[in-house]
């Protein structure tokens, strides 16, 4: 198939991430837990961030929110959130500008406080305002995520609510802070197929009602169908493309995000959607010369081991390859 060519873009960007590197140190040595990664979001964009497990999604959401491990090195050449260097103010914008969904809202919410006392000290930490008012706001954002009785939803525990539910709350606590930007880590990875679903479907809604912009972590190539405009792959650590979501999922250039979609039959179960390419993604306490996919890659060539590949670009889809036209 001939692949149409993708203009670029003009929107504005909130997320400049130039090769972003964290490193860990570790018994076994330093682990390269995001060797290069380069990611650019535009305000009101759902990103997705794509890879199999290992590959550096978690840990790229943990640097942007100032929370990488005890003595890991962060490095970038350029780490901006709109025009705010994120190297020295990544803690100050976590819970104002930036906020996390992640994937376990069991985890994330405090058993032995009500819904309503929560919602309130997010509330009461980011407003001026009354306690009557911030309980008219915390209702109001619980029931902006879709929560029915959401009155009556104040004085209930955490675990009397469904998986999809406690998401819900989440994601009410995330709007609660003010933030405009969420990081979402697999935020439909414990809930069933159909919730998962009204979940993305209601993140979409967000975007939509309050110009929120979302990076959406994920190993699963139906929730960048659903709900992705634009969409990185990772591979080791490594962005290896980047583009509209559409022309990743319908023309990918690196053979590697073309093999996610290739080796994958449409019957294959939901969730389970990228564990069928041969090979191990490479060690992350190994450096890598030239090319991390070669030992995987059916279209390898002898430079690929030794040479790292150059950065095509075609209009606003970029992926490194030394095929010049990509995945054959
Ligand atoms: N706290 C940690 N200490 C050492 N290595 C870690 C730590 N967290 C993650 N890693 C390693 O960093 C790499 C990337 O991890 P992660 O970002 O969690 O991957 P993903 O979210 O894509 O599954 C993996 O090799 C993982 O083992
Ligand atoms: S650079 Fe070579 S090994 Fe790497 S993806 Fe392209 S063809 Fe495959
Ligand atoms: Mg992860």
């Amino acid at each position: 198939m001939r692949c149409a060519t993708v203009k670029g873009t003009s929107a504005v960007t909130l997320l400049d991430l130039q090769g972003l590197s964290v490193t860990i140190p570790s018994p076994a040595g330093p682990v390269r837990a995001v060797r290069s990664i380069d990611l650019r979001i535009a305000k009101g964009e759902i990103h997705g961030l794509i890879g199999e497990s290992g590959c550096g999604k978690t840990m790229t959401g943990m640097a942007l929110l100032g929370l990488t491990p005890a003595g890991a090195q962060v490095a970038a050449r350029v780490f901006q959130f709109d025009g705010i260097d994120l190297s020295t103010s990544a803690a100050v914008l976590r819970g104002r500008r930036i906020a996390l969904i992640s994937q376990d809202p069991a985890a994330a919410l405090n058993p032995v406080l009500t819904i309503g006392r929560q919602m309130d000290n997010v509330l009461r930490t980011h407003s001026p305002h009354s306690e009557a008012d911030r309980r008219a706001g915390a209702v109001a954002l619980l029931a902006a995520t879709g929560l029915p009785d959401a009155d009556k939803l104040m004085t209930s525990y955490p675990h009397q609510l469904s998986g999809g539910m406690q998401q819900r709350v989440v994601i009410a606590q995330a709007l609660a802070t003010g933030a405009d930007f969420l990081i979402a880590d697999e935020p439909t990875t414990a809930l069933d197929v159909a919730v998962g679903a009204q979940v993305l479907a209601l993140l979409r809604q967000l975007v939509a009602d309050r110009g929120l912009t979302i990076l959406m972590i994920t190993h699963d190539m139906d929730v960048v169908a659903a709900v992705c405009d634009r969409a990185t792959v990772l591979y080791a650590g490594l962005s290896v493309e980047t583009g509209p979501a559409s022309a990743i999922l319908t023309c990918p250039r690196h053979p590697y995000a073309a093999a996610l979609l290739a080796a994958l039959p449409d019957a294959a179960p939901h969730g389970q959607r990228l564990a069928a390419i041969d090979g191990q993604i490479p060690p992350s306490t190994k450096p890598i010369s030239g090319c991390a996919f070669a030992p995987r890659c059916p279209a390898a060539m002898t430079l690929c081991h030794t040479v790292s590949p150059p950065v095509r670009v075609q209009g606003d889809h970029l992926w490194a390859c030394h095929l010049a036209e990509g995945a054959p």
